[in-house]
């Protein structure tokens, strides 16, 4: 990070102790800091600390008590090429949503031409409010970029989400955003990961045991490769952040249909490792179905087919990539679905492949193209098997 301009913005939270930490990792990457400060966010950690890590004065108030200079806020907007705030408070993110102006992070804030970065940090129940929410998805459609709180053990003794990330990840995230390879359409990527749920009532669903290791594997070698990602997922416990990535959250095989053919047209490439339920109850019930004597069984009906709509909704040159997940005549199934769907590539994996397929961390496939078997990955880590296949298919669209 020789050089870049990185402009911090501490607000009064307990973690913003933790800057102290980010700021000599930054240091030791020789990034020029310079440090902006909430007057709340002094009671956390001092000014002095903060200067003397950063070597630069530190902007608190408009102007500068002691020498009545101005601190300009334009002028550090123009100098930051990445302006990271850090720890976020709940009222930090308020007022940067709503236009609100009271001090001189948020001046700043207002008057930046280059990206801004939220990293929130607050109690469990403020993350899950609904204003939060409402106000982190305002800043995202402002073009703001967010590092998510993390679970763990929060100042107030709770455990639960929150956590402001660590120095590390901040780092290394803000690492990325800086040396981003420039963005061009052929560099998008849409991934499908993980299961859909099939709501039966509003407490039982149709699933199954995907954890989206595999699609999360993917979109990280997509992102380390230099692509921008839409990565559409079913319930995962997998975590990814970056700036470059666009994580979207769904439930059902139609939500996730929908989302789909939202990002589709975007992207030069599609990579649909998602196991998406074939069928569905042909009606959710509204209440609990109880298990009265004669009850008819639930009546299931087909679900869309995502990767088909996909393949038959080409635009341009666009690559399109299907898994298949076998159980026998695997070779056979998946050069199937190769051609009825259409496909450019498909990855098999067969659950008969002990420590392969759901949940684990590694994976065995055999990719085919439409002239016949291509590659076998042997049993390896997930990220290992995506980093080869993100490489045959860069290939693949040369
Ligand atoms: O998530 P993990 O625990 O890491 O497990 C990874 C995995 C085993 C789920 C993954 O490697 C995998 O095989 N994904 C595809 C699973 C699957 O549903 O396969 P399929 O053979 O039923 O479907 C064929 C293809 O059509 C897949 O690309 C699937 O995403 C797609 N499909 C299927 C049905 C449907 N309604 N819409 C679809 O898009």
């Amino acid at each position: 990070m020789y050089g870049k301009r990185i402009l911090l913005g501490i607000t009064g939270g307990i973690a913003a102790y933790k800057i102290a930490y980010l700021i000599r990792i930054l240091k030791k990457q020789e990034a020029e800091v310079k440090c902006i400060m909430t007057p709340a966010s002094s009671d956390f950690i001092s000014p002095l600390v903060v200067s003397t890590l950063s070597k630069n004065d530190v902007g608190i108030e408009f102007w500068n008590k002691d020498t009545g200079a101005w601190n300009n806020h334009v002028a550090y907007a123009e100098w930051a090429e990445v302006f990271v705030i850090a720890p976020a408070t709940m009222n930090t993110i308020g007022k940067m949503a709503n236009g609100l102006c009271d001090n001189l992070l948020l001046a700043t804030y207002f008057s930046m031409k280059g990206k801004t970065v939220v990293v929130p940090a607050m109690d469990l129940d403020m993350y899950k409010h609904p204003a939060f929410e409402r106000n982190i998805e305002t800043l995202r459609n402002d073009g703001v970029l967010v590092i998510p709180a993390e679970s763990g053990e929060l100042a107030s003794g709770l455990e639960g989400e929150g956590r402001m990330s660590e120095p590390e990840q901040i780092a290394s995230y803000i690492s990325s955003y800086l040396s981003r390879k420039p963005k061009y359409k052929e560099k998008r990527i849409c991934i499908t990961a993980g299961p859909t749920q099939e709501a039966i009532d509003p407490v039982r669903y149709i699933s199954n045991h995907s954890s989206g290791k595999m699609g999360f594997a993917l979109a990280k070698a997509a992102l380390i490769a230099g692509f921008e990602v839409d990565l559409i997922t079913g319930p995962s416990n997998e975590s990814l952040t970056h700036p470059d990535l666009n994580r979207v959250d769904v439930l059902s095989a139609d939500d996730m249909l929908n989302a789909v053919q939202k990002y589709w047209s975007n992207a030069s490439i599609g990579i649909f490792s998602a196991a998406v339920a074939d069928f569905k109850p042909e009606e959710a019930s509204d209440v609990k179905l109880k298990k009265t004597n004669g009850q008819d069984p639930i009546v299931l009906k087909q679900n869309p087919d995502i990767l088909k709509w996909a393949s038959s909704n080409r635009v341009n040159n666009q690559k399109v990539i299907g898994f298949a997940l076998e159980t026998n005549n695997e070779e056979e199934n998946a050069l199937v679905k190769l051609r009825q769907k259409n496909l450019d590539l498909i990855v098999l994996n067969s659950t008969r492949d002990t420590g392969a397929t759901f949940g684990g961390n590694q994976n065995k496939v055999t990719i085919f193209g439409k002239q016949g078997k291509i590659e076998t990955l042997g049993l390896q880590d997930k990220f290992k098997i995506a980093e080869q296949l993100i490489e045959i298919i860069e290939t693949l669209d040369a």
